[in-house]
């Protein structure tokens, strides 16, 4: 009998501050292709976050509970990280053709510099398409209603954040 394929590992990585339904919607798709997602969450994110790393993965373990999908931080290159893990496959979503000329020069980066490893853009629910996390926090602040973009425990966490 021939060994069984190997498992198909994909990276989902980002800054997830904090996670939200559109993130949520993108990690169930990859399980369409994947065996196992494994949601990477970065330590150092562009801005200054409002979420703690640990804030950011324990949210994230909350939102996803899934066997086949593993939460895990990262710190440093992402083709690095995704190597250790065994992954083939990077996940990133596109919402509008804004996103597309970054997630262009990353997707390029990332393969000069781990060859065979793939990006994979998948587009979420059309109704998902204009959620962002920034959007999310600024919602928040002001007291506006965000229950229909984040799981509850990531609208409670909005709430304490902003001491609502
Ligand atoms: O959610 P974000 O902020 O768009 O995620 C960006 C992230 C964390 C995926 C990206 O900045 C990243 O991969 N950082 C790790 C450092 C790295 O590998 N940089 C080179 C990518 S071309």
């Amino acid at each position: 009998m021939s060994a069984p394929p190997p498992a198909r590992i994909a990276v989902y990585p980002g800054s997830f501050d904090p996670v939200t339904r559109g993130h949520e919607d993108l990690i169930r798709r990859s399980l369409a292709f994947a065996d196992r997602v494994i949601v990477a969450v970065a330590v150092n994110v562009a801005k200054q976050a409002l979420f703690t790393l640990e804030e950011r993965v324990a949210l994230m373990r909350e939102a996803v509970r899934d066997p086949a999908v593993e939460v895990q931080s990262f710190d440093g290159l992402l083709v690095r990280f995704a190597r250790q893990v065994g992954a083939t496959v990077i996940v990133r979503g596109l919402r509008a053709v804004s996103d597309f000329e970054y997630e262009f020069q990353m997707a390029l980066m990332n393969r000069t510099l781990a060859p065979g490893l793939e990006t994979v853009f998948l587009v979420p629910a059309f109704d998902l398409t204009y959620i962002s996390s920034s959007l999310v926090r600024e919602v928040a602040r002001f007291g506006g209603d965000v229950s229909e973009l984040v799981h509850p425990a990531v609208q409670q966490a909005l709430r304490r954040k902003f001491g609502l």
